[in-house]
């Protein structure tokens, strides 16, 4: 990612800063979809894959290609940082014209445009990536790759069999497309079933490539269901101190290794107090929106703040609605969680306060 991207997503929290300081509706300049809840996976701490195993019919209620793309594209004047995640992403067979449509409509505006899959099919993953990396050139592309664990214990978090040696296969076959604005990082999820191999997890996600994105296990309720305790506060104090030891490992090479260098730096003070040490942004400067358009303030609530049917696909339009406002303001500034993909917008927004608490955690204050 080049400075000036970093400029336009600096920019970009600014003005969702500015406008909550004079009162003013905050339109997010992140938007992450959900695609689908089709999951292939098997895992122990997210139970999406369940979802259409109970309730196949409702796979057909999911958004359609135009639906996502009026969307984001109604967007336009806002949005910079496109997340698209799942269940599995590449579980759409139109994955691809989700994606043409998006870069079509909004790819000039992107600083940042991402990927999450859980890599367990690598004939799917470089079908689709071989078609969709043409389409995002020019576009700081990211795609990361869930890795909750090295051979046996990947299979017993995620339930797929030789799914460590898929992941890493999907892995090599998508960095072989060579593609220039391409980066691509593991991403782990550290929970009680995983927290013995942290270190030699580590090792491996880094292994010639960007450092992983860690992570940590929370009752997330679009993930859970509600139906599994495995927030890592509840676990025992493993999970914290192989996070601790992530933090000390971690590299801080440039201004990108920052929020996460940061984020592991302040996860000392979410163990300690027991909630997030910054207030979050979410629900002002990204949204959620579910497979079927309910527009959350993140995947771990379960009542849409609004939704996008009911709203002509025009975002900025509901977010300046007198409902829209009222649903999201007693959420406003929550601590629930520390988990990245809110954590480093909330850090880009508090810089001070986060060096600040990182600094405290490090020295034990
Ligand atoms: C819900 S998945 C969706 C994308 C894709 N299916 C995958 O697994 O990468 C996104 C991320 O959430 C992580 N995750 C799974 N269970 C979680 C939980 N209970 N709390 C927080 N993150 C979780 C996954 O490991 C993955 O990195
Ligand atoms: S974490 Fe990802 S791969 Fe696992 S069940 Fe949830 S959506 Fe599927
Ligand atoms: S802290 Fe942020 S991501 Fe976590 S539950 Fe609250 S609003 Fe959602």
């Amino acid at each position: 990612m080049k400075l000036g991207h970093y400029g336009s997503l600096l920019m970009a929290a600014a003005r969702v800063e500015m406008a909550r300081i004079v009162g003013a509706p905050t339109l997010p300049y992140k938007l992450e979809y959900i695609l689908t809840f089709s999951c292939g996976s098997r895992c122990r701490t997210c139970n999406i894959w369940k979802r259409y195993i109970d309730d196949p019919e409702k796979r057909s209620e999911e958004l359609s290609v135009d639906e996502i793309v009026r969307s984001v594209a109604s967007a336009r004047e806002h949005v910079r940082w496109v997340s698209l995640t799942g269940g599995e992403i590449t579980d759409r067979d139109d994955l691809e014209d989700i994606v043409e449509g998006i870069v079509d409509a909004v790819g000039d505006r992107l600083s940042l445009l991402q990927f999450t899959t859980n890599g367990i099919n690598p004939d799917r993953v470089e079908e689709a990536f071989s078609r969709i990396l043409p389409m995002t050139a020019g576009i700081p592309t990211y795609v990361t790759m869930s890795l909750d664990g090295i051979g046996s214990t990947y299979e017993r978090v995620r339930g797929v069999p030789n799914g460590y040696d898929k992941v890493q296969e999907s892995m090599r076959r998508l960095e072989a497309l060579n593609a220039p604005e391409l980066t691509t990082s593991f991403q782990i999820t550290l929970s009680e079933l995983n927290h013995h191999e942290a270190d030699a997890l580590f090792d491996v996600a880094s292994e010639g490539r960007e450092r992983p994105i860690i992570t940590m296990a929370t009752n997330a309720l679009q993930l859970t269901g509600g139906k599994a305790d495995v927030d890592v506060r509840s676990a025992g104090p493993e999970v914290r101190e192989a996070l601790k030891r992530a933090a000390g490992r971690y590299p801080l090479r440039g201004l990108k290794d920052l929020p996460p260098k940061l984020h592991l730096g302040l996860v000392q003070r979410f163990f300690d107090r027991g909630d997030a040490p910054l207030p979050c942004v979410a629900g002002h400067a990204s949204l959620t929106i579910d497979a079927y358009g309910g527009v959350l303030q993140c995947d771990s609530r379960d009542v849409p703040l609004a939704h996008l049917r009911a709203n002509d696909f025009d975002i900025p339009a509901m977010c300046r609605s007198e409902g829209f406002r009222e649903a999201l303001a007693p959420l406003s500034g929550c601590r629930e969680c520390f988990t990245p993909c809110q954590a480093y917008p909330t850090i880009m927004h508090n810089p001070t306060r986060a060096f600040v608490g990182a600094a405290r955690g490090r020295l034990g204050l």
